[in-house]
């Protein structure tokens, strides 16, 4: 049987002075992570379907064609500490080649990870699996229950690219730090393309990053206790080619005011709220990233079309 542990408490008034501070700055913005509550994520899903949408086959079509390579590179045994696991398929894949000694699927709630951690324990009960709830962003104190040694963080999806530059060298760090001197680290990232493609990919025909985005609205009324319209908002989501990122926002379509429990904004019509950016890279870009925060030995994978890549690097 799977163990389970919650290992933070949600401090709503935290939450709720973050978003504030946010929605009052001058370019009003809020964290991606507001994005997930449960509609959010099953938009998401809904996104990684999307044919504009590639990165999720890209990266998949990588496992695929190189599992037996990857798995040498990152070789057996090892603890597979997987961030952001969500149901657990990306890294079942790759139990066969790598062999984990412990999988530790992480997520913001041990709940949403219950299911899937105990359909996998049954498909492979050689396997210990810990799984553990918690919100990895910020700080990464594990449980002792995680085995120290052989430590990998699995990262795939291109979540890197969802920090800010200073944001993810800080969360590189930290995993530098601990997966230890026998650890490193298999991460996907996606890569500079073609703008149609990345405009496409974060604003696709059938509207449903734009649903993504336009949610974010709905878990803010509920966590603020705010009265945004959503009818008065519409996504925009393009690549910003001088930054190398996307950035996703939603924009007022009127003059309108936002209220919250002890606060208001006035939005002018066209005023826009920034929600998301996520990081494109070249590969030797990515891979001067992980040279800074501690890793080496970087190995590559990427597809045909070099959209996208895997990397397994050892800490150094
Ligand atoms: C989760 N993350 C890697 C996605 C991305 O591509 O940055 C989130 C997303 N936002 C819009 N579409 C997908």
């Amino acid at each position: 049987m799977a163990q389970f542990i919650q290992y933070a408490h949600v401090d709503s008034n935290a939450i709720k002075d973050e978003l504030i501070a946010g929605l009052l700055a001058p370019q009003a913005f809020t964290s991606p992570k507001y994005l997930y509550d449960a509609l959010g994520s099953c938009l998401f899903q809904a996104i990684c379907e999307l044919p504009e949408y590639y990165p999720t086959r890209t990266e998949a079509a990588i496992f695929d064609k190189y599992a037996e390579e990857i798995g040498h590179s990152v070789g057996e045994g090892v603890t597979l500490i997987d961030l952001g696991a969500g149901n657990c398929a990306k890294a079942a894949r790759l139990f066969p080649v790598l062999h984990p000694a412990q999988y530790v699927p992480v997520d913001i709630s041990a709940d949403f990870l219950a299911e899937s951690v105990n359909g996998l324990q049954k498909i492979f009960p050689h396997i210990e699996m810990t799984a553990i709830g918690m919100d990895f962003s910020a700080a990464l104190g594990l449980p002792p229950a995680v085995r120290s040694d052989k430590r990998i963080f699995f990262y795939p999806g291109s979540s890197i690219g969802n920090f800010t530059l200073p944001e993810s060298l800080a969360f590189l760090q930290r995993l530098r730090k601990a997966c230890g001197s026998d650890g490193g680290l298999l991460i996907g990232a996606d890569l500079i393309k073609d703008k149609d493609v990345l405009d496409a990919a974060y604003d696709d025909a059938w509207g449903v990053t734009a649903a993504f985005n336009l949610n974010l609205l709905r878990h803010l009324n509920r966590l603020l206790d705010a009265d945004f319209n959503v009818r008065d908002w519409q996504h925009r989501g393009f690549f910003n080619s001088e930054l190398s990122r996307i950035e996703m926002y939603l924009e007022a379509k009127a003059n309108l005011t936002v209220h919250w429990q002890g606060g208001q904004r006035r939005f002018e019509r066209g005023e826009r709220i920034h929600t998301e950016n996520s990081y494109k890279y070249t590969q030797q870009a990515f891979a001067k990233l992980l040279e800074h925060a501690g890793f080496g030995d970087a190995r590559i994978w990427t597809d045909p079309r070099s959209w996208f890549m895997v990397c397994h690097a050892k800490a150094v």
